[in-house]
């Protein structure tokens, strides 16, 4: 067998949830517009999958991409996460739920392999249990497939990773939280990923975060630099080496989003947002 090539992940991922019927469409745009990452879900409530494999399909037709160039993310999510449209049967154990899930995933997706997967949320806020040590191991068969590249963890926190991490010896790949500028952007999960080699991937970076977008210091910089506050949020979120997600459906939010590395930030400024509500 040829030795897969190195996983090449994007600065920027294109957040796919809540889009519905404009799923496909803003999908396809977002390609266009340059994004080469994709996150979803195999999760009906929040994410329509398939839409997500059609944009992709059609991006491939036009030539705007081929499959190795996209980053393609999805994850599975646990019953108590799902409405009644279920990508597996709920009376099955979970490494069944997590091989069905896959199975639908990579048929939404219209793909062999899927370069991320990432478990949606552990089953208890308050530690890493059984059921997810279960999960976990059957994403790894997953993987030692070859159905994906790399694997993640969502909506953790310091302690799951810690619990975790004295279950398997592998750190996650990714660990993909709601960042709030009040908790210091995530500063302790942040913290454990940087020594752990894990990617942190940033979400809610605008909408959990109001007040740093109003705030005299953004505002300053964004002046200066004839850019947005948001635009000012993402480079920072670049900056201190978060991989953010935008689920922008503005084309021109689209562009900015991802233009928004290009600006120039001091550490010093880097630092001052990183304090400001920490
Ligand atoms: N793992 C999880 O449990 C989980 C949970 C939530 C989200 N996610 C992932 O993260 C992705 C992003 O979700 P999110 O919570 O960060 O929210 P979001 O869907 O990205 O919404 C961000 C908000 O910011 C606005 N926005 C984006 N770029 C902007 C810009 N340059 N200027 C001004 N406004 C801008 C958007 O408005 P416009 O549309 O008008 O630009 C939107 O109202 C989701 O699609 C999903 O893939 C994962």
């Amino acid at each position: 067998m040829p030795t897969p090539s190195p996983v090449s992940v994007p600065a920027f991922l294109y957040g796919t949830a809540w889009k519905e019927d404009r799923t496909q469409g803003l999908a396809e745009l977002a390609l266009r517009t340059g994004f080469r990452g994709i996150d979803t879900a195999n999760q009906r409530r929040h994410y329509f999958e398939a839409a997500v494999g059609h944009a992709l399909s059609a991006a491939y037709r036009a030539g705007v991409v081929a499959r190795e160039d996209v980053f393609l993310q999805t994850k599975f999510t646990s019953r108590d996460g799902q409405d009644h449209r279920l990508p597996y049967d709920p009376s099955a154990d979970l490494s069944t739920q997590v091989a069905q899930s896959m199975a639908s995933s990579l048929e939404h997706l219209a793909t062999s392999y899927v370069d991320s997967y990432v478990l949606h949320g552990p089953a208890s806020s308050r530690g890493w249990t059984e059921e997810d040590a279960e999960v976990w191991a059957a994403m790894v068969r997953e993987r030692s497939a070859g159905r994906a590249r790399l694997l993640g963890v969502s909506n953790v926190s310091l302690r799951h990773l810690e619990e975790m991490a004295t279950h398997h010896r592998e750190a996650p790949a990714f660990v993909q939280n709601r960042c709030f500028a009040r908790l210091g952007w995530d500063r302790d999960v942040r913290a454990f990923c940087a020594e752990r080699g894990s990617v942190y991937q940033g979400f809610s970076l605008l909408t959990a975060n109001p007040d740093v977008l109003g705030h005299p210091l953004v505002a300053h910089i964004a002046a200066r630099e004839s850019a947005t506050p948001a635009q000012v949020v993402f480079r920072f979120a670049l900056a201190v080496g978060m991989l953010p997600l935008t689920g922008t459906s503005d084309p021109r939010h689209m562009e900015q989003d991802l233009a928004s590395g290009a600006l120039v930030m001091t550490d010093d400024e880097v630092a001052a947002i990183e304090s400001l509500s920490g």
